[in-house]
C-alpha cells in the first residue's frame, strides 16, 4: 500500500472543517498539584461499558500526569471560557490560577463553571502516530444546571452555536435510539 505525501497545511485546514467542541482534561499530579490541557479531540465511545477517549500529542506534561495517577475529568468548556482555553491551550506552568476549580467526591480537579463533567479511569492506551488514543471508563457524570451554550473550534478559531440553541430539542424518538440502543449498526 502506498502512502501519498499529505502537506501539513492541507491537512490542517481540510480537518479544520470539521467542528467541534472543546474540552479541558485535568488531574492531580504526583505533588498534589492540578494539571491539565484544552483538548478538542473528545468522543464518547461506547454506552455499555461506558467508555469516552481523548487523544493527547505524546509530548503532553498532561498526559505524563494522567498516565501516573491513571485518572481524569473532562471538562465541557462553555462559550465564555474562551480565555480559559486559551491558559490550558498554552504550556504555562500554572493554568489554574485564577480559573475558579474544586476537587471533586472522586478526587479529581474540576473546573467550576464547566457545561459537564465526566470523570473516568484509564481503561487502555492505542498508539496513534504523534498522538495516543486514551480510552477512559466513565465513573461519574455531572451536567451544569445552568443553560449555557458550548465553545467550539471550527477552522482554528473560537466559534459558538446561535444564541436561540440553548434548550434540548425535543424528544424524538429515532435519535433516542440512535443514542442509547448498541446495535450492529449504530455506533453509541
Ligand atoms: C482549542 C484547542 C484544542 C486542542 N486540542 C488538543 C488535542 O486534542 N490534543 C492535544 O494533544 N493537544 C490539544 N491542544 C493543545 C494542548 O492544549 C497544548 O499543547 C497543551 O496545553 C500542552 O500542554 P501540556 O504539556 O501542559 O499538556 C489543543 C489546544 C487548543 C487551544
Amino acid at each position: 500500500m502506498t502512502h501519498p505525501e499529505i502537506d501539513a497545511r492541507a491537512f490542517r485546514n481540510v480537518l479544520g472543517q470539521f467542528c467541534t467542541g472543546i474540552t479541558v482534561i485535568t488531574t492531580f499530579d504526583d505533588a498534589d498539584a492540578p494539571v491539565g490541557f484544552a483538548c478538542q479531540s473528545f468522543a464518547a465511545l461506547s454506552l455499555d461499558p461506558p467508555l469516552i477517549l481523548f487523544c493527547p500529542t505524546k509530548t503532553s506534561r498532561s498526559w505524563a500526569a494522567i498516565e501516573q495517577s491513571g485518572r481524569f475529568c473532562v471538562n465541557v468548556l462553555a462559550e465564555e471560557q474562551r480565555e480559559l482555553c486559551a491558559r490550558f491551550g498554552s504550556r504555562e506552568p500554572d493554568k489554574f490560577a485564577g480559573a475558579p476549580w474544586h476537587t471533586s467526591p472522586l478526587t479529581l480537579p474540576v473546573l467550576d463553571d464547566a457545561l459537564a463533567t465526566i470523570e473516568c479511569t484509564v481503561d487502555s492506551v492505542v498508539d496513534g502516530g504523534d498522538h495516543y488514543i486514551v480510552i477512559g471508563r466513565v465513573q461519574a457524570l455531572t451536567e451544569s444546571t445552568t443553560t449555557g451554550r458550548p465553545l467550539l473550534f471550527y477552522r482554528g478559531q473560537y466559534t459558538a452555536i446561535e444564541p436561540d440553541k440553548t434548550t434540548p430539542a425535543p424528544w424524538r424518538a429515532d435519535l433516542d435510539h440512535f443514542l442509547t440502543t448498541t446495535t450492529l449498526d449504530t455506533w453509541l
